[in-house]
């Protein structure tokens, strides 16, 4: 199945992905750049994502432990996931999203 991801620079890329792998697991294991720092604890948020609108109902609700992370950042929309939160599942075979500026690893 393949995961979408827009990088910071605004190029798109159609990832590998595998069943029951985070959303996170697969950005980072294709080396781009997301911080990641809790290691998908969901308690960092730094793997912050916006998720495209057409596949934001697709996606599990937000947990409230996930909601109070995104409050913290800076850059959150309507669309924002923390994509360690995100499990890849034929459903979202496809799914889209574009990494936030917040989940740079450099900054
Ligand atoms: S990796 Fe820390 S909240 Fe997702």
């Amino acid at each position: 199945m393949k995961l979408i991801v827009v990088d910071h620079e605004g190029n798109e890329h159609a990832l590998e992905a595998l069943e029951g792998w985070r959303a996170m697991e697969v950005i980072r294991d294709w080396g781009f750049d997301i911080k990641a720092e809790c290691g998908g604890a969901c308690s960092c948020a730094t793997c912050h994502v916006f998720v495209d609108d057409t596949w934001i109902e697709m996606l599990d609700t937000a947990s409230e432990e996930e909601e109070n992370m995104l409050d913290m950042v800076p850059d959150v929309e309507a669309n924002s996931r923390l994509s360690c939160q995100i499990l890849m599942s034929d459903a979202l075979d496809g799914l889209r999203l574009k990494l936030a500026p917040s989940a740079r690893g450099d900054e």
